[in-house]
């Protein structure tokens, strides 16, 4: 292969490669999101899902679900207590988002807003496993006659994989109790109340250069009612509305009655996410179209500036004054200091003239009052078809920034588009590979673990796919795998990049793709040529190249999706290596179908070996590979 080092030019955008967050799969309620209590405040519509009643030794109670204010639509109802004798106990057990993941030797805090009624009446805790067994216990503080927020802390004795809370009370009388809440106390950067702590640093080591949230089709609800509004994410938490998710439905792969979103994880979790992980935020807003593949309701054209007015006051929520009203808030929140929103995207999968007419009207306003935000314009529903040729042409007519396109397709059509970009226009209008993955036959894996769609083949067939990005990184200036996080127990759509129980979680062969391409991403391309030509799939090599100017080096990614291993050598033109070996990362497996799981997390990981550097002599590039090899230039 011929290495043009004396020819670098296109630039790399540093937000090249990112990541994708959207509340599919329990991504956020009962993934991301640590709150370990489901249906914390009643809301869901059946007000007690999630919870279990108990009169245990003789204990007799009862529970009132009541309604404070049909009015407030953030907190409306609380449970009311009532305990009838003096005998027994009376449990209320939370039964977690399918279980609570408890650590031994690890602390939980609770949380909970109660006040007592009449009556006298204690509280304990307890942490039990899946046996019954109590892992943890402890008293509450006494409750008080006005709305306090109660805290106890539970030390684990044991793990549990599917544990659940048990208040349980004495006494007779009556309590009102809300907002029921237990976090780890070990979160991601020991955030109070914050996220879960392997999967947020799952996410900072894929070193992602922007982060796209909060979705995919949940931005657009099934319904307008039931749309992502980011005004309703943020301020204090109990004040949030909660909404059906809508992956909440017969359209998933598999239904989940219990998904709701309560936006525990909101907008301004958000943005600290992108911050703690240094990743650009990105995201993406309503444009005034539910989900064309459920309802397809649109908002009309003279009632789209509510719509229009979210995007510029979330543009001010971000990056605002403390003078302003959304600025404030956010120093309100812990933040004073700007979020450095660059890039906002409206719309999620959205097609047609609908979309095009409210895309230009929301163009229109953003660059007029932000010309410094650049904007994300959706590309129809996957791409290609006339669909998608419509709004492509029509939208580079207006000069859109970036194009999102989606593609969840064979493995097969992710090599024979390796060379896709290749042949696109190099006009000002910029393409997001904003959703991609390689799904395969749903039948092939069918009676395996969740984890078994994430295979060998499928991740290989990535990178080869992702060579092509790179290469074309004038072309491409942002691309993100989807979903990105998904329970085992809880999925609605799969492959995921990254599978959860309650306790663990697993890195899957793309997710290794991924992070060999953004953790060695370079800053210009360099051409890789095999007799002149790109090598995308000649003798099933593919291969792209950078240079990292900050640290001289190059960056070399070769992928081998063959059976049999090729004997490559490289001929590196305009440059010389300093050091004797190259540093080697090499993915592999023989089996197509091999994948990581949850309990056998390792059966496909990065392995990285120092070899020596001789100029021109072949290497091995094995069967079934993906190589990246790094030298240092002098
Ligand atoms: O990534 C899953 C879904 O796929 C997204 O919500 C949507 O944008 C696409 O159809």
């Amino acid at each position: 292969l011929t290495i043009q080092v004396d020819k670098p030019g296109i630039e790399i955008s540093p937000t090249m490669w990112g990541i994708f967050f959207e509340d599919i799969n329990f991504a956020a309620d009962g993934g991301l999101y640590a709150e370990m209590v489901k249906n914390r405040s009643f809301e869901f519509a059946d007000p007690l899902m999630g919870w279990d009643l108990k009169e245990v030794n003789g204990g007799k109670g009862n529970i009132l679900v009541v309604n404070r204010n049909l009015l407030n639509t953030g907190n409306q109802r609380y449970a009311d207590i009532n305990l009838e004798n003096n005998k027994g106990t009376f449990e209320f057990i939370n039964e977690g988002f399918r279980g609570m993941g408890f650590k031994s030797g690890e602390d939980y805090n609770l949380s909970m807003m109660a006040k007592v009624g009449t009556g006298n009446i204690n509280l304990q805790i307890q942490a039990v496993n899946e046996a019954g067994a109590v892992i943890a216990q402890t008293a509450v503080e006494p409750f008080t006659k006005d709305w306090k927020t109660l805290t106890a802390k539970l030390k684990c004795t044991q793990n549990a994989a599917k544990g659940s809370l048990k208040l349980i009370f004495t006494g007779t009388g009556r309590v009102q109790v809300d907002m029921i809440s237990l976090f780890p106390e070990n979160t991601f950067k020991h955030r109070k109340n914050g996220l879960r702590a392997d999967l947020a640093q799952k996410l900072a080591d894929l070193h992602p250069g922007f982060m796209r949230f909060p979705g995919g089709c949940i931005v657009e609800g099934r319904d307008l009612a039931n749309r992502y509004q980011w005004k309703k994410t943020v301020g204090n938490v109990s004040d949030r509305q909660l909404i059906i998710n809508r992956w909440n439905t017969e359209f998933s792969y598999r239904s989940a009655p219990d998904y709701f979103q309560s936006f525990g994880l909101g907008f301004f979790d958000y943005f600290q996410l992108c911050e703690d992980i240094g990743a650009a935020p990105l995201p993406i807003l309503n444009c005034g179209m539910a989900c064309q593949f459920n309802s397809g309701e649109v908002i009309s054209i003279n009632q789209l500036d509510p719509f229009i007015q979210d995007a510029l006051d979330l543009i001010e929520f971000a990056n605002g004054g403390l003078n302003t009203k959304w600025g404030r808030l956010r120093a309100d929140m812990g933040h004073p200091a700007p979020f450095n929103l660059k890039t906002i995207g409206i719309g999620n999968e959205q097609w047609g003239e609908q979309y095009l007419e409210r895309y230009k009207l929301f163009a229109a306003a953003i660059h007029n009052k932000h010309p410094e935000v650049a904007m994300v314009t959706s590309a129809g529903p996957f791409s290609g078809g006339e669909l998608f040729d419509y709004l492509n042409k029509a939208l580079r007519a207006e000069n859109a920034g970036l194009i999102d396109e989606h593609y969840y397709a064979p493995p097969e059509w992710f090599l024979r588009n390796a060379n896709r970009y290749d042949k696109y226009s190099r006009d000002k209008t910029k393409i997001f590979a904003g959703e991609y993955a390689a799904h395969i036959k749903d039948d092939a894996q069918k009676d395996k673990h969740a984890e078994s769609h994430n295979t060998w083949w499928a991740a290989l067939c990535e990178a080869a796919f992702m060579t092509g990005l790179e290469r074309n990184a004038d072309v491409v200036n942002m691309a993100s795998y989807a979903p990105l996080l998904a329970h085992v127990d809880a999925w609605q759509w799969r492959p995921d990049l990254i599978w959860f129980d309650n306790l663990r979680s697993v890195a899957t062969p793309n997710y290794y793709v991924q992070q060999a391409f953004s953790a060695n991403k370079g800053s210009e391309v360099v051409p890789v040529t095999d007799n002149g030509k790109a090598l995308t799939g000649q003798d099933s090599l593919y291969s792209s190249s950078t240079i990292d100017r900050e640290n001289g080096k190059l960056i070399i990614k070769v992928v081998n999706t063959s059976l049999t291993a090729k004997q490559v050598s490289f001929d590196l033109q305009g440059a010389t290596v300093s050091g004797k070996d190259m540093q080697w990362m090499q993915l592999s497996d023989k089996d197509k179908l091999a994948f990581n799981s949850v309990d056998n997390p390792d059966a496909i990981k990065p392995v990285i070996r120092s070899v020596k550097w001789v100029a021109n002599k072949p290497v091995n590039i094995e069967p079934l590979s993906v190589n990246v090899i790094t030298l240092t230039l002098r």
